[in-house]
């Protein structure tokens, strides 16, 4: 039972709903419901926000900053480890007994899809529990939370359609996310994807180019497509787009400045990747190839279905590429049964690659996956240790990686201002921070969403600094 709702309003009481919705203000003319949303996790999850915040506020609700100004509390949430899991529980308690009174509180995505309906036992004041793939249902769902019902659930995970809304609110006026898949058919041995996101699903190409049309006449120049495996694109159209030639034609939709995608299993990277952005100046120089080990005995336990070889092989492919591509990834360590040997596999591979950028994570087991079988757990003190050493040499390339661009002239887009160090901060094609001051004597007609050409002149491990050398078009 809810104990942190007014005695009269318990669930199933047609009396306890009408005062519940009194209570909370809805629909009794006091100036529209607000909501607030907190987003943990992945870029697919900072643009699922971004469409269920265009949804609320497409059925009149305002978005505001603070929970406890809200009447609609939502916390769109990761499992993807166990810390992030954490991290949502840790914030609804904090609303158990305080400010929890007359607020609807809603969990979304990933943990809501792993935990279901556990989740009304572990906060009873949760009212509602959608994971993503039911995201398409979340009007009806909403109005049966607004009605004061109590448990509504959006649970589904066996589905075709992906979440298509015209309404998508997104954060940034200058680079926008736009979905093209959603979902994952791999088994890697770690991944709790599969169980949170459902099988994959694309949208149709015709769509994809629209909304990159509409981005386009919204003023947006930077597009990044997303999908949990980009390069399993199938588009559902007769058109039969594959992956490669959508995103020249996404490069080539007329005002679309950069393209940018997220994310690449390496076992479907393909050369024709390399062609389309050797062929299309649009197309951004990097490309995240999540590697997470560089032991063959470990990635065939992970089930990533490459071997190292395999993986260097199209590292030289981008490295063959016309411009110099930036080359991201993603690691893990600890994995079960992860030797000492194994681990010197990874970090030999760091110094074979030489990555622009790591994210590296200690093996977590996460419910449901198959490595929960294994065995074999590497202590906990044993992956921080190995994630100290391998994070350290990663740092040491990256300062090196970034020192070689000194003296270099680059392209960014502004993103914002650092009013204290009176630096803009620009981003680079590569997707390297670089921040930058205008030289004394030249006019600042610098603007977020701009395009300026900067000289660096020093390099951080995670960031570069320069000079603005001119003006390039205000869009
Ligand atoms: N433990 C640690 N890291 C994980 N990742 C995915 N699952 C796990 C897990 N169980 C990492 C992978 C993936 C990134 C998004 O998160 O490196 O590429
Ligand atoms: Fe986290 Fe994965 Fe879900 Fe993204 S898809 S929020 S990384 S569990």
């Amino acid at each position: 039972m809810n104990t942190d709702k007014p005695a009269a309003a318990q669930p199933g009481s047609f009396v306890g709903a009408a005062l519940l919705r009194c209570y909370n203000g809805w629909r009794m003319g006091q100036g529209p419901r607000t909501f607030y949303i907190e987003t943990f996790g992945c870029q697919m999850n900072v643009h699922d926000s971004e469409k269920v915040a265009g949804t609320l506020i497409a059925r009149g609700y305002r978005q505001v900053d603070n929970p406890r100004e809200a009447d609609l509390v939502l916390y769109n949430t990761c499992s993807v480890r166990d810390k992030a899991e954490q991290k949502v529980f840790s914030r609804l308690s904090q609303f158990k007994r305080a400010n929890g009174h007359g607020k609807v509180f809603g969990v979304l995505g990933c943990v809501a899809q792993q935990e279901g309906a556990a989740i009304f036992e572990k906060a009873p004041h949760v009212s509602l529990v959608v994971g993503s793939a039911s995201y398409r249902r979340l009007p009806e769902l909403l109005e049966q939370a607004e009605a004061g019902r109590q448990r509504v659930t959006g649970l589904e995970l066996d589905t075709d359609e992906t979440f298509e809304t015209e309404f998508a609110r997104r954060d940034s006026p200058h680079r926008a996310f736009l979905t093209i898949m959603e979902g994952c058919d791999n088994h890697c041995a770690y991944c709790v994807v599969p169980f949170t996101r459902g099988r994959e699903r694309s949208r149709t190409s015709a769509h994809i180019l629209r909304e990159a049309a509409e981005l386009r006449d919204a003023g947006y120049t930077e597009i990044q497509l997303l999908g949990q495996n980009v390069n399993s694109y199938r588009d559902p159209s007769p058109a039969r787009m594959n992956f490669p030639e959508l995103l020249s034609a996404v490069a080539e939709v007329p005002g679309i400045r950069r393209v940018r995608f997220m994310t690449s299993h390496p076992r479907d990277f393909t050369r024709q990747i390399v062609a389309a952005i050797d062929s299309h100046a649009s197309l951004c120089d990097h490309v995240h190839l999540p590697v997470q080990s560089g032991s063959d005995r470990v990635l065939a336990r992970m089930q990533r279905e490459y071997t190292r070889a395999e993986y260097l092989e199209r590292i030289a492919w981008l490295r063959s590429a016309r411009r110099r591509v930036s080359i991201t990834t993603d690691l893990i360590v600890g994995f079960p049964g992860e030797t000492e040997a194994d681990f010197a596999e990874t970090l030999s591979l760091l110094d074979a690659v030489r990555y622009d950028s790591a994210f590296s994570f200690k093996y977590s087991p996460r419910p449901n996956t198959p490595a929960l079988a294994l065995g074999e757990a590497v202590p906990e003190s044993e992956k921080g240790r190995r994630l100290a050493v391998l994070q350290e040499k990663q740092r040491e390339i990256q300062l090196a990686r970034n020192q070689e661009l000194v003296g270099s002239e680059q392209e960014v887009l502004v993103e914002g201002r650092r009013e204290a160090l009176g630096q803009w901060i620009g981003r680079t094609s590569q997707n390297r921070v670089l921040n930058f001051t205008v030289p004394e004597g030249m006019p600042d007609t610098i603007r977020p969403g701009c395009y300026a050409a900067v000289k660096v002149t020093r390099a951080g491990p995670n960031s570069l600094v320069g000079e603005l050398s001119w003006r390039g078009t205000e869009v």
